[in-house]
């Protein structure tokens, strides 16, 4: 039988600045879903890339000296190193640059162009570079005589020719199916809660204040005053808005506008990570261009908080941007990737802190989880001459057995609301169970008086730990494929449904060695 497939995809990131530890959270978080999906019996197709063109890369790239195409060469580049230093399990990795991709948007707009949902005319109104994003008046603070947008990024006035969208027309459309029950074929499901209140409520206010003047509400998707973009077809003066481009590149991997291309099957996306401050775009604007153009939109959109640095908004100028490279070389990859989804509630905004981060390391990766792995296969080697005990007595640990095999179902059901931090927190509950089992059975002392109960107890464990390391996998996979090696897990019995099959009694087991390190507190 065909696997279900998921489609999950992360923002594709402007080439005008190094990667940093923002770029790196969102695209973890997709990579731990694929993950955790993968062993749960999906095919997934997990896509990652670059957002090249545009005036803001443009810019960048004349700052630097460079010609744009050798700049995004040379930054892309970073971003896709990114994905082997952070252990990203991507399918693709996307550039809007390539020529596959300039073939998708070319499509899509003709597709646009022909059912008449784009129109010619002449754009005024304020234009923030830093967000290649358009604003109404209304939306503008003054500070010092300066307009800025609302994100803070200062606008310029535009006025220049320029196609349109006839965004108005789909409006009612999105709100209707933002609106649909769970479950609901057309929903288009955005989360958290509180951001998709937010695009409802603006939308709705557009729809009241220009109930007279809907074509106001139409968004430009052209510029003519520059030149790094994919050309309009057909009007060669005009580039195309540098969202329309980009937002597209999540149907070109998927094949598009080969609809029979073995990827398409993969689409609508099923999620699109994303920040809260790109939740407009993938809302509004794409499943309104997909709807037009007669393609399915996505299933879902999930829009994360943001990262502060110690307290302060991470940015360039501020100069505490925290370079995930950095990071992995000096806490280790798994722990970086632990902490990252451990310590914040998904959705919510978090701070960055070398105290919170040691804190979390040292209680539950070394102290609970990898004391208790210790512990027993310490034990085992010891006590059970390295070879795995037999089942016992059932009546040996029951709650715990029985808590343990509720947990995958548990983590599956947080993880498919992006829960990342309870799915987390429900592992990890487990864990100081078991460290409380083993401290009550104390199977070190059973060797002299009962050493039938020790070896039910230690079997028990060590069933616990296999469900823990397997569930692990997907935010930890280096540590916890080691953590299998010493449970005796062969690599072919790594997968959920393998939890339902016991490794055979007198399995060997090779001798522990620690899987984390504590972190100096003081030095944090
Ligand atoms: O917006 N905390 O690219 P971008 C958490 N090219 N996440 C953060 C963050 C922070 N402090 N800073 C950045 C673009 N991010 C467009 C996207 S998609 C078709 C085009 C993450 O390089 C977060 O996911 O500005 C945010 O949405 C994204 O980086 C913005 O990356
Ligand atoms: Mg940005």
């Amino acid at each position: 039988m065909a696997k279900p497939t998921i489609y999950l995809t992360t923002p594709i990131y402007y080439v005008n600045d190094r990667p940093h530890i923002g770029h790196a959270y969102t695209s973890l978080a997709t990579d731990v879903l694929a993950r955790f999906k993968r062993l749960d019996g999906h095919e997934v197709f997990f896509l990652t890339g670059t957002d090249e063109h545009g005036q803001k890369v443009e810019k960048a790239a004349q700052d630097a000296g460079e010609d744009p195409q050798a700049f995004t060469d040379r930054v892309s580049q970073a971003f896709r190193d990114l994905t082997t230093t952070m252990g990203f399990s991507n399918d693709d990795f996307i550039r809007t640059t390539e020529p596959r991709h300039k073939a998708a948007c070319v499509a899509l707009w003709k597709v646009l162009a022909e059912r008449g949902e784009i129109y010619l005319g002449d754009y005024e109104g304020w234009y923030a570079v830093r967000d290649e994003a358009f604003y109404g008046p209304d939306e503008l603070v003054e500070r010092d005589g300066v307009k800025y947008a609302p994100s803070g990024a200062p606008v310029e006035w535009v006025r220049e020719p320029s196609y349109f969208f006839r965004l108005s027309k789909w409006l009612p459309e999105l709100l209707r199916r933002y609106d649909l029950p769970a479950g609901a074929p057309d929903r288009i499901d955005i989360e958290p809660e509180s951001r998709r209140n937010e695009v409802r409520a603006f939308i709705q206010q557009g729809l009241k204040d220009f109930a007279d003047r809907p074509e106001k509400l139409d968004l430009s998707v052209s510029r003519t005053s520059f030149t790094w973009g994919v050309k309009v077809p057909g009007d060669p003066a005009h580039v195309m808005y540098v969202w329309l481009d980009a937002l597209t590149n999540y149907i070109t991997a998927a094949g598009y506008p080969d609809t029979s291309h073995p990827r398409w099957r993969f689409w609508p996306a099923d999620v699109h990570f994303v920040g809260k401050d790109i939740v407009r775009f993938h809302t509004i604007y794409w499943p309104a261009f997909l709807m037009a153009a007669g393609i399915a939109p996505p299933k879902r959109v999930f829009a994360h908080g943001w990262w502060t640095n110690e307290g302060q908004k991470i940015s360039k100028s501020l100069g505490n941007v925290i370079d995930p490279v950095a990071l992995v070389e000096e806490y280790g990859l798994d722990p970086v990737r632990y902490f990252l989804l451990r310590e914040v509630p998904f959705g919510q905004d978090g701070d960055f802190s070398r105290k919170a981060l040691a804190n979390r390391l040292n209680g539950e990766l070394a102290d609970a989880l990898g004391n208790l792995a210790n512990r027993v296969l310490s034990l085992i080697q010891r006590n059970c001459g390295g070879m795995l005990p037999g089942a016992g007595d059932p009546a040996v640990g029951g709650a715990l057995a029985g808590a343990v095999q509720a947990l995958t179902g548990q983590v599956r059901d947080r993880l498919d609301r992006q829960e990342f931090h309870l799915a987390l927190e429900a592992v990890m509950a487990s864990v100081r169970d078991a460290n409380g089992y083993i401290t009550h059975e104390a199977p070190w002392a059973l060797k002299k008086t009962d050493p039938v109960r020790m070896a039910a107890v230690l079997r028990r464990l060590h069933s616990a730990l296999r469900a823990y390391a397997t569930l692990l996998q997907p935010f930890m996979p280096g540590t916890m494929a080691a953590l299998l090696d010493q449970l005796g897990v062969p690599a072919d019995a790594r997968d959920f449904a393998a939890l339902a099959m016991p490794l055979p009694e007198g399995t060997p087991l090779p001798p522990p060695t620690p899987l984390f390190r504590k972190i100096d507190l003081a030095a944090a």
